[in-house]
């Protein structure tokens, strides 16, 4: 989810006509700073050199750096704003990454999952790095295949061709900006699974990872295709796939103001990441586990011999991370068969807790800065535990202070309320369930390959309930007066439930609260009167257990007494409209793996709700993003 800029000016004779790459290039990082700020970097090529600078931290920080140690003025440059995956927001690991003798610099955004084995292919050439990135691979390989295959001429395809045999070795998603000093006059690019648009000016051209990268110079962008490869010079866009065949680019006017630009579109942030969600669990899939269903964790770094020694598991997290836990509790102990308990982190370490060397705690934290589970970890800690945080933050004090990390590869969470963060959390957890089971031998690896296939398929059944969310925006828009929502969920509905009940609460202040279905008959259904909505996430009939019978029972009970029931239910499932005022279909899929696609229609209510009632989504009111605070 980094931010990516790209320019080319244009001159006449020694004047420049165009802008000043620089500014051009620090514009647009500003536009796009929302999709990363570990670091931020520039390259220009300048006087027959590639001049960069690069910072971690702030945009800022770049700038005063650029103050203290000006660049020169250019016509063609590149810029960077990391959102960290591989190695952590140093300075070192930022971007730009320069090879070829500091004659070609790159820049990326996505994940190189063959990164390892080119890096050893390289080291064995010769090649030393300076950074623990795999960005840093793909220039090197860049610069290697330009220099020594095509001999560093121009009549062999320079850089573009350079490009295009790099790409034919790299795995993974990827979008890449390269320069080099032999071309002073030309940005190319390429870009698999991750976005690039091109900017048209009038003797200029822009790329970038979106539109708010150069929407301040020109409306006239032209999207790029998957495996496709655009050379851009002041005047000429050219586009191949990445064996040189031509291509042709479908140019579009955007119409979005700059503000809106950084939301890609939509009116908030957080109906922005609500349609980032299967991305975020695309990308938290992405490069952990291999053709035959094996997982490889590489960046898990505990002793393997001490996760099959592990005898419990105790989630720490706060709010709708805890839910993510308690989601993955299910999962975790249906495939490992290790008690797993989730506790609120905050009252964790006051309840003298039963910890010890074969306790494995599982920290879920977005920010990576929640002092409440920041301390619990830490209490963990001392008591012998090993700790392994799920983390959407790079380099964030949880993953530094715990022995072994998980990144989600979520891209930045803007908005108060998390929803891309909350299903990435739990593909993560996902996968480390996957992996000790893997480990310890309780799931046949053809097993894991059949659970991995079918989370692989989730991102798209995401989308497909994105692609039908009207009907449930409108609901939403409906009931803007509701005065209290409460939200019924069995088994890992029941997280489900309590996650939609949060999301209304943060999001519209009005009362909402989530509970076992089972529950409600031991007290709670006397909040029950006429008209009171009630949501109700209905498991697949498909399942074990009877457990659908159960659900529709208690939808009846509450029915009996005036409830207004809307339903969550799985396609097909015609069993629940007889008693259900709504119904709102998810796509099939396992049990395990529903809570991935039941929360996103509850997400969608309450933002619907919310902005129905005209309250500002993304930074709701008593909230911060990051309670840093115990
Ligand atoms: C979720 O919508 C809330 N913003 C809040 O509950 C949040 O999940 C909680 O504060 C934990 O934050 P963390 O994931 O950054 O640790």
């Amino acid at each position: 989810m980094c931010g990516i800029v790209g320019y080319v000016g244009h001159s006449a004779g020694r004047v420049n006509t165009g802008h000043n790459a620089l500014d051009v290039v620090l514009e647009g990082l500003r536009r796009l700073e929302y999709r990363g700020y570990d670091s931020a970097g520039i390259a220009v090529v300048a006087d027959g050199t590639i001049s960069s600078r690069k910072k971690s931290g702030k945009l800022s920080n770049l700038v005063a750096e650029l103050e203290a140690s000006p660049l020169p003025e250019s016509l063609t440059g590149i810029g960077h704003t990391r959102w960290a995956t591989h190695g952590g927001p140093t300075d070192q690991n930022a971007h730009p990454h320069l090879s070829d003798g500091d004659r070609l610099a790159v820049i990326h955004n996505g994940i190189i999952e063959n990164f390892a084995e080119l890096k050893q292919e390289l080291l064995r050439k010769g090649v030393t790095f300076r950074s623990e990135t795999d960005t840093e691979v793909a220039a090197a390989l860049l610069g290697d295949i330009y220099r020594n295959q095509l001999k560093g001429d121009a009549s062999n395809g320079g850089l573009t061709k350079a490009m295009q045999l790099a790409c034919q070795r790299l795995e993974g998603a990827f979008t890449l900006l390269a320069v080099h000093a032999d071309q002073p006059d030309v940005v190319v690019a390429a870009r698999r699974n991750s976005p690039l648009v091109v900017g048209l000016g009038d003797g200029e051209n822009f790329l970038g990872s979106d539109v708010s990268g150069f929407i301040d110079y020109t409306r006239r962008a032209v999207e790029l295709g998957q495996d496709q490869i655009v050379t851009i010079t002041a005047d000429t866009v050219e586009i191949t796939d990445f064996y040189g065949t031509p291509a042709e680019g479908k140019e579009y006017h955007v119409n979005w103001d700059p503000a809106s630009a950084e939301k890609g579109g939509f009116p908030s942030f957080m109906e922005k990441e609500i349609h980032d969600q299967p991305d975020a669990v695309l990308q938290t899939l992405l490069g952990r586990s291999d053709v035959n269903g094996k997982l490889t964790l590489d960046e898990l770094r505990v002793d393997p011999e001490l996760l099959k020694s592990v005898d419990k598991i105790i989630v720490l997290a706060c709010g709708t991370s805890a839910y993510a836990g308690q989601v993955a509790k299910y999962a975790i102990e249906h495939w490992c068969r290790i008690p797993t308990e989730v506790e609120l982190s905050h009252e964790f370490r006051y309840r003298d807790p039963i910890v010890d060397q074969n306790t494995l705690i599982v920290s879920i934290s977005q920010s990576g800065e929640t002092m409440d589970t920041l301390m619990a970890v830490r209490y963990a800690k001392e008591q012998g535990a090993k700790t392994v945080s799920i983390c959407n933050t790079n380099g964030s004090t949880i993953p530094r202070e715990s022995d072994a990390v998980l990144y989600t590869h979520a891209g930045p969470e803007i908005a108060v309320a998390s929803t891309k963060a909350f299903l990435a959390q739990i593909t993560a957890a996902y996968l480390l369930g996957l992996y000790l089971a893997q480990l310890r031998g309780n799931k046949f690896q053809g097993e894991i390959k059949d659970v991995l296939a079918d989370l692989n398929k989730i991102p798209a059944k995401i989308q497909q309930i994105l692609d039908n969310e009207a009907q449930i925006k409108e609901l939403g828009q409906a009931m803007a007066d509701a005065k209290s929502v409460l939200f019924l969920g069995r088994h890992v509905g029941f997280p489900v439930a309590m996650e939609g009940a949060l999301k209304l609460k943060e999001l519209a202040y009005i009362h909402a609260e989530g509970f076992a279905a089972g529950e409600l008959k031991h007290g709670p259904i006397a909040l029950i009167e006429e008209g009171q909505p009630v949501f109700v996430v209905v498991p697949s009939p498909r399942g074990r257990d009877s457990l659908h019978a159960k659900v529709v029972s208690n939808i009846q009970e509450v029915r009996a007494r005036g409830a207004k029931t809307i339903v969550i239910a799985e396609e097909g499932d015609e069993a629940v409209k007889a008693y259900a005022e709504h119904v709102f279909y998810i796509p099939e899929t396992p049990t395990l793996l529903a809570p991935l696609l039941s929360t996103v229609p509850l997400q969608i209510f309450a933002l619907a709700l919310a902005s129905a009632k005209g309250y500002d989504v993304d930074q709701p009111r008593n909230l911060a993003k990051s309670v840093t605070v115990e």
